[in-house]
């Protein structure tokens, strides 16, 4: 099959479209020919991307981990999904990702693709939508009429914390270049600070929750509009604790984990138009390392995909 793979850690520069083996599936696994794979641009330096879950080098390694695709094989002990079922999923991270013409997944990740979706759409919901899912309804329990701030608001994550935060009635401040403004307000937010020339800390008192997916300074800044007892939720670096306890509220860090009962509920709301799904670009599989560049560029609105069989 072709793959992109790394053969040694690194950037972009690092990726090389080639041939490579087909994978076999192993018990509980489906094998799916991939149709199309969402990418999240900082992960060529995850420590995952690299080894095994045990910390065993695993190079040459294939990048992408969310995907859409066509159920192609199935082992015997997995009784779901169905050989020829279409299939949406955030794929292990400590295994071969989906930037290829066929990945392997174990069988009870994957989740029915949402119907009104192309693949290429489908591919760029999995890994961002449900980071924020788990964020905002796993980790910070959000609840109707919370004030909550998204950073990073027009970003693949961003772009579905914002609609969901809304969708369940909170009050949802994003923070953003001005460029994204109206798009923003279009998604859900109710205020929207142009970070490049408002402090967010000037406008923002008494948040319930923060969900940061900048890090650095922005998530430095974050700790002090938050109310007694509020929730901090970073994806982007770790939230010390002594910083929780010194201005009184909860710092939650956490990498997200793949969910097929959440990806249906997800689907659900695709369907029935409460999400919108926000792709900024797509390339073809053999233009990845161009894709993986602009992703770096830092300012993309919503997910970047890889076209592989569509
Ligand atoms: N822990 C986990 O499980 C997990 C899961 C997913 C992602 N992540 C991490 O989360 C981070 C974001 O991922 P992503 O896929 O959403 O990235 P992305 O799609 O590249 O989005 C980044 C967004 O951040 C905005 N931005 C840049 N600087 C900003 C600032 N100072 N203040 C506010 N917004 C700013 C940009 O929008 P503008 O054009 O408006 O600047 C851009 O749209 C990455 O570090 C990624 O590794 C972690």
């Amino acid at each position: 099959m072709k793959a992109v793979r790394l053969h040694r850690r690194g950037g972009p520069e690092q990726l090389i479209y080639e041939d490579a083996p087909k994978p076999t599936p192993g018990p509980g696994d489906a094998l799916v020919r991939v149709h199309a794979c969402g990418i999240t641009p900082t992960e060529l330096s995850w420590g995952t991307t690299y080894t095994t879950r045990e910390g065993v080098e695993r190079l040459p390694t294939i990048p992408g981990h969310e995907l859409s695709g066509v159920v192609e094989a199935v082992a015997p002990d997995a009784s779901a999904p169905k050989v020829g079922e279409a299939v949406y999923a955030l794929t292990d991270f400590w295994r071969d990702g989906a930037a290829a013409d066929y990945v392997v997944v174990r069988a009870g990740d994957l989740a029915p693709k949402p119907q009104n979706l192309s693949h290429t759409q489908a591919a760029a919901v999995p890994l961002s939508a449900l980071t924020a899912w788990q964020a905002f309804f796993d980790h910070a329990c959000l609840t109707q009429g919370q004030r909550v701030l998204v950073h990073g608001a027009a970003g693949g994550v961003g772009t579905y914390a914002v609609q969901l935060a809304h969708g369940r009635g909170a009050h949802v401040i994003g923070t953003s270049r001005a460029v994204n403004t109206s798009f923003l307000r279009d998604l859900g937010c109710d205020e929207v600070i142009d970070y490049t020339t408002v402090r967010f800390e000037d406008r923002v008192r008494d948040a319930d929750i923060v969900l940061d997916t900048v890090g650095g300074d922005t998530l430095e800044r974050s700790w002090r509009v938050l109310r007694k007892g509020g929730v901090l939720v970073t994806v982007a670096e770790s939230a010390p604790a002594e910083k929780a306890a010194r201005y009184g509220v909860r710092g939650v860090e956490f990498i997200v984990e793949p969910s097929r009962a959440q990806l249906i509920e997800i689907a659900r709301l695709i369907e029935t138009g409460a999400l919108r799904v926000i792709v900024e670009a797509t390339f073809p599989l053999p233009e990845a390392r161009a894709a993986f560049v602009r992703g770096l560029g830092g300012h993309n609105r919503g997910k970047l995909v890889l076209q592989v069989a569509e």
